[in-house]
Formats: structure tokens, sequence, C-alpha cells
């Protein structure tokens, strides 16, 4: 039924391609379904990504990535976070949501 399927996990959607990945070592959509999302991925394994909403958990502010120091850093008041979302610097009290993120062929998927 309808509510079945309302329940069920998003399904998951192309964000960008690996290529733009390996390039750009980000890739950063602001319109994905209910907010941000950003996918980065591990250099000493390609094929492991991971997938958050970038959006400061302390006031919101978009976060940016920083690929030297393989975190991401609030531009707002200095909030720090890892990869997958981890908080590592406050004032925020919390981690970054992550989302399920896969490659398949040459598509980044995330789980809506
Ligand atoms: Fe990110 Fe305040 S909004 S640290």
């Amino acid at each position: 039924s309808a509510a079945e399927v309302s329940n069920t996990p998003g399904n998951f959607e192309a964000v960008g391609t690996v290529s733009e990945l390996e390039s750009q070592g980000q890739i950063l959509k602001e319109n994905f379904q209910n907010g941000a999302i950003s996918v980065t991925r591990n250099p000493e394994n390609a094929e492991l990504l991971y997938a958050v909403n970038p959006t400061c958990t302390h006031k919101g502010c978009l976060v940016d990535w920083n690929a030297g120091e393989r975190k991401y850093l609030c531009p707002c008041h200095g909030s720090e976070y890892s990869p997958d979302g981890t908080l590592l610097k406050g004032p925020a009290e919390e981690n970054l949501p992550p989302y399920l993120v896969k490659i398949e062929g040459e598509q980044v998927l995330v789980q809506a």
C-alpha cells in the first residue's frame, strides 16, 4: 500500500559522478531532498565514501570541506567535524547527520 511504501527507506539518488569526486575531492549539493548533502572519499580507499548533511548543528551555517586537513570547518564559529560527520570541536554539540552512500558504475548515489 502507499502507507507501507512511504515508510520504507528512501531510494538512492545520484548526486554526482566518481570523476567529479576525484577531481574536486567533494560533491556538494545544496538542494538534495530536505537539505544539503556533501560526499567525500577516503584517499586510501577510493571505494570508501562518506556522505553527511553539511549544515552545522550549532546555528546552521554550511560547513566547508578542508581537503588538506580532511575535516569540515564551520566558517561561523569554528566547529569542526570529521568526514563521517563526527563532531571534533564545538561550540556545536551534535554530529552532522550521515547518509548511506554508494558507487554504481560512474554514479555516486546517496540514500534520500
Ligand atoms: Fe557552525 Fe556556529 S554555526 S559553529
